[in-house]
């Protein structure tokens, strides 16, 4: 009774201040409201307004009890609707009067919220922190919904007072709850809290996002051709006023790269939702070799910070092809052990298979009378990246079908640039009657010849015979290759 004739007398004669503020809550969850703070503040008290009985601190058992600067409900019941008053006194004997709103909404079936949102917007980049949940000491957040739905997925970070939108986009707008639980005492209480949210769509930045190429990329390229790199990056949301995307060439930027030979051309466009995105192509005249070495960096930039992606260049790998070299000879008619035999089934595969790590196809060997020979042959021959070709007197002066044959189709893939190495196993001495290819080439780069460069040890793959040989073999990526193809 003190304390009403008390707030009488402080209304009536000393300086008053009147605010109001609404809250809206739901039936029974927890739900505290706080006097606004003042630093001279001596003490806080709290009223029912419309009776002036005054709210005492906490007592066992009691459900609404007032604490300092604070009114808790524990939980809170559709009677406590209602006006409540917090009088703070400051040292100077002056007061200051709050009127406090109560609106305590009754849990209906499937609606997770009152409609009054008490919280405020959150107009933003993705990033919606759980309204009030400061209020309540340790507690947890049990799950969060948007428009009532239990909000999941991979776009969701939760963290421990707030949810996280990855690249937050129109339809992320809706209202946010997040429902959490506070204990007192040991017992467990509901809160739930709601607000707004809505996307920053209007011209936002996202963190920037090279779509291709990919970090590391080997692109294959061939040396003296042409050649260009394409960079795409996602930067934002609408056209963004910061949007960078060009090219490094180990870190210099291609503007001050030889501009005869390099230079960038760069496009932008809208995908789905107003995703702005910007795509830059190097284009390179002439791949040298120096490319090779190279880091080939696509730098994205926008307003809110910097990716970068690089990628190397390396030599076209012959895919496809099988074989390093097919071995073209003439084959005996006799039955008679025959040097060119012996050297193309044992010499040849020894040194040049076992010894070097080439794969060689042999007719007769890899390619059996029985097939489709015509077929197989040409198969074969477009799998190889060489032709050797056997030269010996007897393709002079026999008609050797089965090798004719093979020079026919030699000369239809002439057209593909499959190179020939022609060793001439005996001395032929004019190559007058040879084929008119045949002669051409050996006017081109001349022949390997067996006779002359025989030595003691004629199948040391370091002789100079095969020495001259493997020169004229393929050579890049020959190791690699091999562990490919086979
Ligand atoms: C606050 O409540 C008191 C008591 O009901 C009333 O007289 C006063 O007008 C209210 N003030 C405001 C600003 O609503
Ligand atoms: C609370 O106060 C407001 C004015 O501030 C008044 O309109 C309302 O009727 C009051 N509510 C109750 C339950 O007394
Ligand atoms: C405040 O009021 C108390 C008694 O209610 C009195 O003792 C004190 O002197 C007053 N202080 C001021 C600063 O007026
Ligand atoms: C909150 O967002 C809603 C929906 O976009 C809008 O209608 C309302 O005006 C916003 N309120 C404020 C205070 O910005
Ligand atoms: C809050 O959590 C801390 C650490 O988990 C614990 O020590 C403390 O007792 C808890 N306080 C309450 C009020 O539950
Ligand atoms: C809290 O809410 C959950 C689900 O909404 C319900 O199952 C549980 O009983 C509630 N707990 C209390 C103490 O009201
Ligand atoms: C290319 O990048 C790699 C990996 O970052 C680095 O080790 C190498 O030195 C770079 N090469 C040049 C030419 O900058």
């Amino acid at each position: 009774m003190m304390e009403y004739v008390h707030l009488i007398f402080l209304s009536t004669f000393l300086s008053v201040s009147m605010t109001s503020e609404t809250f809206d809550a739901m039936e029974g969850e927890a739900l505290v409201i706080k006097c606004p703070r003042w630093s001279s503040a001596v003490n806080v008290a709290w009223y029912h307004t419309d009776t002036n009985k005054i709210i005492p601190a906490e007592e066992e058992g009691s459900r609404i009890f007032s604490l300092k600067r604070f009114l808790w409900f524990l939980p809170t019941s559709r009677e406590d609707s209602g006006n409540y008053t917090c009088v703070t006194r400051f040292s100077s004997n002056s007061t200051k009067w709050f009127n406090m709103s109560v609106q305590v909404h009754p849990y209906k079936q499937g609606v997770c919220f009152p409609s009054q949102i008490r919280y405020p917007n959150d107009t933003g980049r993705g990033k919606i922190v759980c309204p009030t949940i400061d209020n309540y000491k340790n507690a947890t957040i049990i799950q969060w919904y948007k428009d009532c739905k239990p909000l999941q997925g991979q776009r969701y970070f939760k963290g421990e007072k707030y949810v996280f939108i990855n690249n937050p986009r129109q339809d992320d707008d809706g209202y946010y709850t997040c429902q959490f639980i506070y204990t007192h005492k040991g017992n467990v209480f509901n809160v739930s809290a709601t607000r707004i949210f809505v996307s920053k769509v209007k011209h936002s930045p996202l963190p920037p996002q090279i779509l291709f190429p990919k970090d590391k990329d080997v692109i294959e390229v061939e040396l003296g051709a042409a050649f260009s790199l394409k960079c795409q990056a996602r930067l934002g949301i609408k056209k963004q006023l910061m949007a960078v995307v060009t090219w490094d060439v180990d870190n210099i930027p291609v503007k001050y790269l030889d501009f005869s030979r390099f230079h960038e051309e760069t496009h932008f466009f809208e995908g789905r939702e107003q995703e702005y995105y910007r795509e830059t192509t190097l284009h390179i005249t002439e791949i040298k070799k120096e490319d090779l070495q190279a880091n080939f960096t696509c730098v994205a930039v926008n307003e809110m910070y910097n990716t970068k992606a690089t990628v190397t260049l390396q030599l076209k790998a012959q895919y496809g092809k099988i074989y390093d070299a097919y071995v073209i000879y003439p084959k005996s008619h006799t039955n008679e052990a025959n040097f060119v035999e012996y050297f193309v089934y044992q010499i040849m595969p020894d040194i040049l298979e076992n010894k070097c790590g080439y794969k060689l196809c042999i007719y007769g060997r890899d390619i059996y009378p029985g097939e489709d020979t015509a077929s197989a042959i040409e198969k074969r021959m477009q799998k190889s990246r060489r032709l050797i070709i056997l030269l010996t007197c007897q393709l002079i002066n026999c008609n050797e079908h089965a090798y004719d044959q093979h020079i026919a189709l030699y000369n239809a893939l002439i057209q593909n640039d499959t190179k020939v190495i022609l060793l001439e196993m005996e001395t032929i001495g004019t190559y007058e009657k040879l084929q008119e290819s045949l002669r051409f080439i050996i006017k081109r780069q001349g022949t390997v010849k067996w006779k002359e460069q025989h030595t003691v040890h004629p199948q040391s793959s370091n002789s100079k015979f095969w020495k001259q040989v493997r020169y004229h073999m393929p050579w890049t990526l020959r190791s690699s290759y091999s562990a490919n193809a086979r």
